[in-house]
């Protein structure tokens, strides 16, 4: 069993990850963090709180809310498009009935790596500002901890800029610490991400295997898929669920899902036009590297494991 702390900006995605990790037998989440990104942090929290309960009712896991801004930089608008307006497709799950731990994410995750007998990963799906935050405040956690995110463009254009994908040009220069800070980075960027489309025949195959028991789950994965079908498609492209950061979870459950390459990513935060891609250091030999980087992905055993794991 690998011990997890997840940080999240729920969003659709984000919301499809949490679902996953809370039903996987080898992963035991420490604790959620929230963050801005998708939505604003408040309405992360929330959503965060109701996809837990959904997920696994009365399942025990604290949420520590944490930035609901990048750490020098205006937030930018939410994103409705891909989201919807409350971030998980105007969907209206329940209110959990809990509230967040009263304490903030940065303070949270610090403790938890501190505290903590095992091994631990943090897991970030969202912007990199609550782990930028943690290491100001103690840069020894950098040694004590594994990072797997899910952000970055490599060999790719980006998804919000030419070159830049949303996670790491939400907060470049929160990436460009947490990258510069010597915690051991696995990358899973939109070069796997972008492949990992969870289609039609997918959610097909999904909505058949749920049991009456799981009519509550059943009906909040048909809104969000057939909603991001129909987003996809209005962006003209086809009719898929991209799995951005359900992909970040299974990859630290099974790692063989993906080949990774070792590189030295450089955050650019300076760029006129190219704030918060992710360069890759590509010659050789590299005297030094700072992440694992995801190349290549076996997409249809990552979907199909996904589905095992939902339905279990
Ligand atoms: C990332 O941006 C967010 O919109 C998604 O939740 C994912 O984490 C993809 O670029
Ligand atoms: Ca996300």
């Amino acid at each position: 069993v690998k011990h997890i702390l997840l940080d999240v900006d729920t969003g659709v995605d984000d919301a499809l990850a949490i679902i996953y990790a809370v039903k996987s037998s080898k992963l035991h989440i420490e604790g959620i963090t929230t963050v801005f990104g998708n939505v604003g942090v408040k309405q992360a929290t929330d959503n965060t709180l109701r996809v837990l309960e959904l997920a696994q009712p009365g399942y025990e896991i604290p949420v520590a809310m944490g930035a609901d801004a990048p750490l020098f930089r205006p937030r930018r608008e939410n994103v409705t498009a891909i989201h919807g307006a409350n971030g998980l497709a105007g969907y209206e799950l329940p209110a959990s009935g809990r509230l967040p731990v009263d304490e903030r994410a940065s303070d949270f995750i610090v403790r938890k790596v501190r505290e903590q007998a095992h091994d631990i990963t943090l897991v970030c799906t969202g912007r990199l500002t609550n782990l930028a935050v943690a290491l100001a405040k103690d840069p020894s956690i950098a040694q004590k901890a594994k990072l797997v995110l899910m952000g970055g463009a490599i060999k790719v254009p980006g998804n919000v800029t030419p070159v830049s994908e949303a996670n790491i040009h939400g907060d470049p220069e929160a990436a460009h610490r947490v990258f510069e800070s010597g915690i051991p980075i696995t990358m899973v960027g939109l070069n796997v991400t972008e492949k990992a489309k969870f289609s039609e025949a997918h959610y097909h195959t999904l909505m058949n295997g749920f049991s009456d028991q799981q009519a509550a789950l059943k009906s909040f994965m048909h809104h969000i898929f057939t909603f991001s079908f129909e987003a996809s498609e209005r962006l003209n492209e086809g009719k898929y669920r991209l799995m951005h950061d359900p992909l970040a979870l299974a990859v630290v459950e099974d790692p063989s899902l993906v080949e990774m390459e070792d590189y030295y990513v450089y955050i650019e935060t300076k760029g006129q036009l190219s704030s918060g891609a992710t360069l890759v250091d590509f010659r050789r030999p590299q005297s030094r590297t700072n992440a694992s980087v995801c190349m290549h992905v076996r997409e249809e055993a990552f979907l199909q494991h996904y589905i095992r794991r939902v339905l279990s």
